[in-house]
């Protein structure tokens, strides 16, 4: 029987310059650069240049990349009478996916393809999905919709936009550093999906739609929020094992554990952790952190000898729940970084097409013999 490689596991489906993941020693590097130095040292925008360039910003080209993206921000009249049709019915996720193909349909550039043509929707991409969350979750919970601020950096706009409030500067570092965090992550599902998507050479709003639509799923970019549901059934720390307990019996899997290249803790998940824990002393709401630490621990015996670690989803539910996020925005949340990753890697693919095209064995019947409906 021919092999089959199930779920694409090990199949190396291109090159590319973005991003380099090890496995086995839990590293994670944008471009040459170490995650560890990018959440000590760096911001959103700067990783964002990085990813779209290979290279650090000088400070003129970070300048020129923040003037773009502040400039990007508002969405207009058409996307915001959408979402106000949206909101009170479709989830946010959802409504990311519909926002970014309206988005499409008004660009009378959507079709270029031209490296700057597509370098300019990726900047207008990432200012405006942020927008279109924090004007969801206004809209959705009667609060009137804000305008964005030109003195904000992006992670504060959006948090200021979606709350109406100015972040403290230990809240809005935290919340940059977690969108350096989840904004690239080499060949993962939601951007192969993009790349998949794109190699028919249809736009780049179609390939962020795609990479949208895969994001929500649980097994990817939804586990975070199903992290904070698992928290909130368990409740209480003396309840962890009989919890535990019952869902592996059951076969179902625990969010936020596992990855199909971690063989050891995601290092995304030690610095969130980190943060977590600066936040965490000053945070009135911190009961979820707390309660994660202690899932994390009791899961490190239960689990013991499987390679079966925290992934970036386990510690961002608790830290969002401490900046006050509600759950079902964490996973657009991670949308409003990995725009970065995923539009970079379709600069790459763009500009080094192949369709995706692969093949699957056929296990079906043979020969047989059509006979009209009436005679079967
Ligand atoms: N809880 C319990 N058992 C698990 C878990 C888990 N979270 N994850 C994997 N396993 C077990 C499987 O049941 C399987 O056991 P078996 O060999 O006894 O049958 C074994 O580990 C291997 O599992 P696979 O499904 O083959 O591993 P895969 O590489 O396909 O899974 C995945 C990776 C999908 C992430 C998985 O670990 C999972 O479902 N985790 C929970 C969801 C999650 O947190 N997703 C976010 C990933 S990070 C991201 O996408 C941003």
């Amino acid at each position: 029987m021919a092999d089959i490689a199930h779920g694409l596991e090990g199949i190396n489906v291109t090159a590319t310059k973005l991003c380099r993941i090890d496995g086995l020693k839990g590293e994670l590097v944008y471009s040459g650069y170490d995650i560890f130095d990018l959440a000590e040292h760096s911001t959103f925008e700067e990783v964002a240049f990085l990813l779209w360039n290979q290279r650090l910003p000088a400070r003129s080209e970070l300048e020129a990349l923040d003037k773009t993206l502040k400039s990007e921000r508002e969405l207009g009249d058409v996307v915001n009478q959408i979402l106000t049709e949206l909101y009170p019915v479709v989830r946010p996720m959802r409504t990311l996916e519909v926002a970014v193909e309206i988005l499409g349909a008004q660009d009378r550039n959507s079709s270029d393809l031209t490296n700057p043509g597509l370098r300019q929707t990726a900047a207008r991409l990432t200012a405006k999905m942020a927008t279109v969350i924090a004007t969801y979750h206004r809209l959705r919970t009667g609060q009137p919709v804000l305008a964005p601020r030109s003195d904000l950096n992006h992670a504060s706009n959006f948090l200021y936009m979606l709350t109406g409030q100015v972040p403290g500067d230990l809240e809005a570092r935290i919340f940059d550093v977690a969108l350096i965090l989840h904004a690239e992550h080499e060949m993962n599902a939601s951007t192969f999906s993009a790349i998949v998507t794109a190699s028919t050479l249809s736009d780049m709003y179609s390939a962020i739609a795609s990479a949208i639509g895969t994001l929500k799923g649980p097994l990817h970019g939804g586990a975070n929020e199903a992290v904070f549901h698992t928290l909130e059934a368990i409740k209480e720390e003396q309840n962890i094992p009989s919890y535990v307990e019952a869902m592996l019996s059951r076969g179902e899997r625990v969010m936020g554990i596992g990855h199909r290249v971690y063989k050891t803790t995601d290092p995304r998940a030690i610095i969130l952790e980190r943060l977590g824990r600066q936040l965490a002393d000053q945070s009135p709401n911190r009961k979820w952190f707390d309660l994660s630490q202690k899932l994390r621990d009791y899961l490190a015996r239960k689990l013991e000898g499987k390679p079966l670690y925290p992934n970036v989803d386990f510690f961002s539910a608790s830290v969002y729940q401490m900046l006050n996020i509600p759950a079902d925005l964490y996973t657009p949340i991670f949308a409003l970084s990995r725009i970065t990753g995923w539009t970079a890697h379709l600069l790459e693919q763009y500009g080094d097409n192949r369709l995706v095209r692969p093949n699957a064995v056929y296990e079906g019947a043979e020969s047989r013999q059509y006979v009209t409906v009436d005679q079967r």
